[in-house]
């Protein structure tokens, strides 16, 4: 049947003998756009298999022919940005613009990760033994970076895209091979990605792209002893991933509760156009957005004015439009901020702005006054709903950032820079942004969360980095 998108193995496009298929439901319409393959476990296990072997010819491949073929598939990737945006506004309601731009970067990564594989793994060490006491010199070290074997792909709902070339391209440069599970929505403009590599000609079996049930083929991935590591990016998930995993490295990216910390002195426009951008764009739904503004009670008012503003003039609708505001990806989801909203409501947190929401499309809403017994001063909305917290005193704002079981970024906003840097000291966080939004690019930047928002460091470098292993050959001197 020609309506489902069929599943990426062995260098083609293959049906899966399940018969079964998993629904794409489109955010704005609430109706079944897309259909892809329901993968069984066994088609997984033959995925494993041609990753396997295809990854032993792979690492022999010279690195600068493994680079060649990654600037290729970058071109390809950023000729092909129309219909794979298309996918992006149907699939997961990305504003048209943001769409785009998405796929624009996930083409810049691939270049510049190819770039970098070539410097980075282009090197390694020559040690010699007589630095340590009690050694001559009779030995001499080489070492140098040789690919893990298969690598597992599993991005977010988010960055379909983005994330998933963010752990493709460092592993095939690396010498790995590569298997992605997209997330179902996003599964379609992920198969649209992989078909760019296609088109690239990287070696049958190399790259996979199995899609299907999380229920069914998630565990069964996961946990497969073929996989030699596992970059994941997403929710709670993570979490059960790494307690069941084996052996093996992983890079985890989960949630967050970026706080935004604003002292007296900050200027305060600033402040409210990060705000607004950093909490509000894709509707909130990224793992660095703002989540928690902490700020001064003697410059609160003014700040909230600010902000109220600049959210009047939110375009709200359908992501065809580009619209700044558009449906979250589920009705579940939906429900999760409302709730939180709820909870919010019954406290006695000021609403800045009514609450309206219609099927999957939530307005923008600023909460003021919110306290600390209140949901949302902990929890992710992963929607456009932005807590307000005052604070009387900087230490309050770090306490309620730190007391987080989330540690991704945060940022401060002031003039002084000696402070920024004390509080940057004191956040816990992976990184701390001062006077700007969160972010997690550039994209060669580190990029970590701390505590419950992860494991291991990301950025082109650090990828490339982690899905290799030191491997050392000895020369010992009569
Ligand atoms: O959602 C998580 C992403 O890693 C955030 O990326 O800061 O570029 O939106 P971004």
């Amino acid at each position: 049947d020609g309506d489902v998108f069929k599943y990426y193995a062995d260098g083609e496009w293959k049906k899966s003998n399940s018969g079964k298929s998993v629904p794409i439901v489109n955010p704005t319409t609430r109706r079944t756009h897309y259909k892809v393959q329901a993968c069984s476990q066994e088609e997984v296990n033959k995925v494993m298999e041609a990753a396997k072997a295809a990854q032993k010819l792979w690492a022999k491949t010279p690195l600068w022919k493994r680079a060649e073929l990654l600037h290729k598939a970058a071109a390809i990737l950023k000729e092909h940005k129309a219909p794979i945006a298309e996918c992006l506004v149907k699939e997961i309601a990305k504003p048209a613009k943001d769409a785009v731009t998405e796929v624009i970067r996930s083409g810049d990564l691939v270049s510049y990760c190819a770039e970098e594989g070539v410097r980075i793994l282009g090197e390694g060490k020559f040690l010699v033994s007589d630095s340590f006491p009690g050694n001559e010199r009779t030995k001499y070290c080489l070492t140098s970076k040789i690919p893990l074997g298969v690598v597992l792909a599993i991005p977010p709902f988010n960055y379909p895209v983005n994330l998933a070339v963010s752990k493709i391209a460092p592993a095939l440069i690396a010498g790995n091979s590569l298997v992605l599970k997209p997330p179902t929505q996003g599964a379609v403009a992920a198969l649209h990605m992989v078909h760019c590599f296609h088109l690239a000609g990287f070696p049958k079996g190399l790259i996979s792209c199995v899609t299907g049930k999380g229920s069914e083929i998630g565990d069964f991935l996961t946990m497969h002893p073929a996989v030699n590591c596992i970059s994941f990016t997403g929710g709670d998930t993570g979490i059960s991933i790494s307690k069941k995993a084996g052996m093996i490295p992983l890079q985890m990216e989960l949630g967050g509760k970026d706080a935004c910390i604003v002292l007296e002195d900050a200027d305060l426009d600033l402040v409210a156009a990060n705000i607004i951008k950093g909490g509000f764009s894709y509707s909130g739904q990224r793992c660095t957005a703002v989540k928690v503004v902490l700020v001064m009670e003697s410059v609160a008012d003014s700040l909230v004015e600010k902000v109220k503003a600049k959210v009047v003039k939110l375009t709200v609708g359908p992501p065809e439009e580009s619209c700044d505001i558009t449906p979250v990806v589920s009705e579940s989801s939906a429900n999760f901020i409302e709730g939180l909203v709820m909870d919010a409501k019954q406290k006695g947190a000021t609403f800045c702005q009514e609450y309206r929401r219609e099927g999957n499309l939530i307005w923008p809403l600023l909460l003021d006054n919110v306290r600390p017994d209140m949901r949302i001063a902990w929890e992710e909305p992963f929607g456009p709903v932005l807590p307000v917290i005052r604070i009387g005193s900087v230490e309050e704002g770090i306490h309620h950032c730190n007391a987080s079981n989330f540690g991704l970024q945060g940022c401060v906003f002031t003039k002084d820079i000696n402070k920024a840097m004390l509080i940057s000291d004191a956040m816990e966080t992976g990184t701390v942004q001062i006077n700007s939004a969160p972010a997690r690019g550039p994209d060669h930047f580190p990029f970590q969360g701390f505590k419950d928002s992860g494991i291991g460091s990301q950025g082109v470098t650090n990828s490339i980095n982690m899905m290799t292993k030191v491997k050392s050959t000895v020369i010992n001197l009569p």
